[in-house]
């Protein structure tokens, strides 16, 4: 149906379709029935705005990715995925513009409340979970940035510098799952260039690895701004491009496609895939219906609950008959929920932290000092009358939120520390009153080493949303087993992160300097001691992982494999833990990080009760990036299933043998070197002759002085022809000639 539309179309109708009519909507062409499409903010939230600048209407604000990832249940993201494109539904948005999926390469990144993890296998399950759960409704999503905008410094101009295996390893898998699991129905190119050109213009990332090898069906359209010529742009594959109107480059389009400068059935296939989007978003009726106010705040309640980290717990929670609170920061009055830019939403209702702990707190005397302000300043009278309340106190609350200035869209941080007042604080209150909680709203892993002794409990809030202060209540009170597991590695220092040395870059470039080794591939790596780890969690309960089975103690790759552990709920509570899976590769021609995730499964359990639960790891499981051949490959050989309540807490291990799909060996070619023709079956056999020369050439020059396997050993990492050029004199041909006669005998 679209095909023969776009052939009814005219050259300028076309060209005008591939760019916003404004900031948020897509062009109509009436004489066509082709109708316009909305679009609008995400990730966690309707931002249904007139323009760029003014405000939105009011939506449902949800906790942002950073926390949504620290749930690690997917049937709750898909959940809100639903609930979102039920807000969309009744707003009038047929896209919503989200999720953000990119690598927490950094926590400085100001971002990174805005996305997951510093893991892509985790990143990919919790995106792809938010497109269904939007998609099944009838509104589309646009799984954003694509790729690899992981600082906000320089983000319209930088060049990210990435190898190939860190690109597909880590920076592309989280999309890469996500696109082939649940079809976005737009993806959003990033403002970056990415090893040169830019995001939307960028032809292998947009054409041939997205659209053609991940088998994409939807459109590319541009971050707001991102395009900086629009016939490169289509030539690049970015289809619609944001904001509108641009009618000089819709011209210029029309124009290049005049000159044959632009190929038509280049723009044919963007005007193509718009249009199947838009009919399809068309599929499904928007407006006339309400917003589910205290339904939606209900569930923003129970997810920010599930989002909730539990880092410390020196027996201080739950709350059990506290008589005197004292509850100090300005977050438990002014609640920051959610973070700085694009996402930010207008809230339908928020709850205050301060209100709701009175409501749970069984008419406990609760006073109150603010401790901080959200402003860059220090005031010691603020901290002296924190410690007063909290010297008085049985127990002492810290809200403690890091403000604005700190982190947000649009800049980094400069340094992973909460504010200097509110380290002083919660060492000043800490310090007279050791029954001290501090509950953190960050959107990304803060320094704790030089206050976190002193404090009885450490609950991580992440940015909560909404509902979060009555969460929190939830979580203080046990209303809430906390049940959050990181979803990032928390350093102890700045100095101890990954990309430490190189970020985020200078003179316009930003080398990914650790390649494959951010987050807890990193830290394993180099063995650096870290705060806490990604997977880390506590609860109120305690867990027993026993009896880790697997399917087959051998396996065809493309069989997978199935894992299955039983889990115990050793406490007087019921709680929820997340299975964690991990592969370790035993031996790879490669070099490979210590152990990956391929596989989690989050599990509810009574006091007592016992549950098997059973995890399938697929062919990539097992499988790395080789870019010799330019595919993903498995290497024959012993594995390491991993199973653990964190990364760094591995209960149970179990071998398994993996055998490949197919052994490859890499082609040789001009300059291969001695090694990789021995390793070559078919090489090996053209090199015999020749190499019983140079074998003979050895012994004659050296004698028993030097044994021949000795020199092999020497010479194996040297290209064929420089062994034939010192040791082949009685050839009849130059050694280069020698060579390229032995690749024709291959
Ligand atoms: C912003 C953001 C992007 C957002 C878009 C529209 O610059 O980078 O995430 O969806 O523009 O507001």
């Amino acid at each position: 149906m679209t095909t023969k539309l776009v052939s009814q179309m005219t050259l300028e109708e076309k060209a005008a379709l591939c760019v916003g009519i404004n900031a948020w909507q897509t062009y109509a062409v009436e004489r066509l029935d082709i109708p316009s499409i909305t679009v609008s903010d995400g990730p966690h939230g309707v931002r249904r705005a007139q323009t760029i600048a003014d405000g939105s209407l009011p939506a449902t604000c949800f906790p942002t990715a950073s926390a949504l990832a620290s749930s690690w249940d997917v049937e709750l993201i898909r959940q809100l995925g639903q609930a979102l494109a039920d807000e969309c539904i009744a707003i009038g948005v047929d896209v919503l513009l989200g999720p953000g999926n990119n690598m927490k390469r950094s926590p400085l990144c100001g971002r990174n409340f805005e996305y997951f993890s510093e893991d892509p296998y985790l990143g990919g399950e919790m995106a792809a979970a938010f497109i269904d759960g939007v998609q099944s409704k009838g509104v589309g999503t646009s799984l954003k940035h694509f790729a690899a905008n992981n600082q906000e410094t320089e983000r319209m101009t930088v060049n990210a510098q990435i190898d190939e295996r860190a690109l597909r390893e880590i920076y592309l898998a989280g999309f890469e799952r996500a696109v082939k699991k649940s079809q976005p129905w737009t993806v959003m190119c990033a403002y970056n260039r990415l090893n040169g050109p830019y995001g939307s213009e960028n032809h292998r990332l947009l054409v041939d690895i997205l659209k053609e090898e991940w088998g994409f069906e939807g459109f590319v359209v541009s971050d707001w701004g991102a395009v900086h010529n629009r016939v490169n742009a289509l030539i690049g594959g970015l289809d619609l491009e944001m904001p509108g109107p641009q009618e000089m480059r819709v011209q210029r389009v029309a124009e290049a496609v005049q000159r044959s400068e632009l190929d038509e059935a280049v723009l044919d296939a963007a005007v193509e895939r718009i249009l199947h989007i838009v009919f399809k978003a068309k599929q499904t009726k928007k407006g006339g219906t309400q917003i589910d106010i205290d339904g939606h705040h209900a569930l923003a309640r129970q997810i920010a609950g599930e989002t909730m980290v539990l880092l410390k717990n020196d027996n201080l929670l739950p709350l059990r008959n506290v008589k005197k609170l004292a509850v100090i920061g300005k977050a438990a009055k002014e609640p920051y929920f959610q973070g700085g830019g694009s996402s930010h939403i207008n809230p339908t209702k928020v709850d205050m932290p301060l209100e709701e702990l009175q409501k749970l707190a069984n008419g406990a005397e609760i006073s109150y000092a603010d401790g901080y302000t959200m402003q860059d300043e220090f005031d010691q009278a603020l901290i002296d009358e924190a410690v007063k309340i909290a010297a008085q106190a049985e127990v002492a609350l810290l809200y403690i939120a890091l403000p604005p200035f700190k982190e947000s869209e649009g800049y980094d941080r400069k340094d992973i520390d909460l504010t200097n007042q509110e380290v002083a604080l919660i060492k000043a209150v800490t310090g007279v009153q050791p029954r001290s909680v501090v509950i953190l709203n960050n959107g990304s892993a803060v320094a704790m080493n030089e206050w976190i002794d002193g404090a009885g409990a450490v609950l991580e809030a992440w940015m909560m949303g909404q509902a979060g202060g009555g969460a929190i209540a939830d979580v203080l009170f046990g209303r809430v087993n906390p049940s959050g597991r990181l979803a990032e590695t928390f350093p102890l220092k700045l100095s101890d992160t990954p990309a430490y040395l190189n970020f985020p870059g200078e003179n316009g470039e930003v080398r990914y300097g650790e390649g494959l080794f951010i987050g807890y591939r990193y830290y394993d790596a180099k063995n650096v001691p870290i705060l806490f780890p990604f997977g880390y969690g506590l609860s109120y309960t305690t867990f027993e992982y026993s009896k880790l089975q697997l399917s087959k103690k051998a396996i065809k790759a493309t069989d997978g494999l199935t894992v299955t552990v039983e889990v115990k709920n050793t406490g007087s509570v019921a709680g929820k833990t997340t299975v964690q899976v991990y592969v370790h590769d035993c031996k790879a021609e490669l070099v490979r990080p210590e152990k990956e995730l391929k596989g989690f499964a989050k599990v509810a359990l009574a006091p007592g009760e016992s549950k098997t639960i059973s995890i399938t790891l697929d062919e990539r499981a097992f499988a790395y990036y080789h870019p010799g051949y330019q595919e993903w490959v498995v290497e024959s050989g012993e594995f390491e299933i991993l199973v653990g309540q964190s990364s760094a807490d591995i209960g149970l291990k179990e071998s398994v043998y993996v055998e490949a799909p197919r052994n490859r060996v890499a082609p040789l070619q001009r300059y291969s070197t001695l090694k990789e023709w021995l390793n070559h079956p078919r090489g090996q056999v053209v090199l015999e002759s020749a190499l019983a020369q140079f074998m003979k050439s050895i012994e004659q020059t050296f004698g028993e002085a030097v044994l021949a396997s000795d020199a092999i050993e020497w010479a194996k990492d040297l290209p064929l022809d420089v062994v034939f050029a010192f040791w082949g004199q009685n050839l009849n041909m130059t050694s280069e000639e020698l060579v390229e006669n032995l690749l024709a005998q291959l």
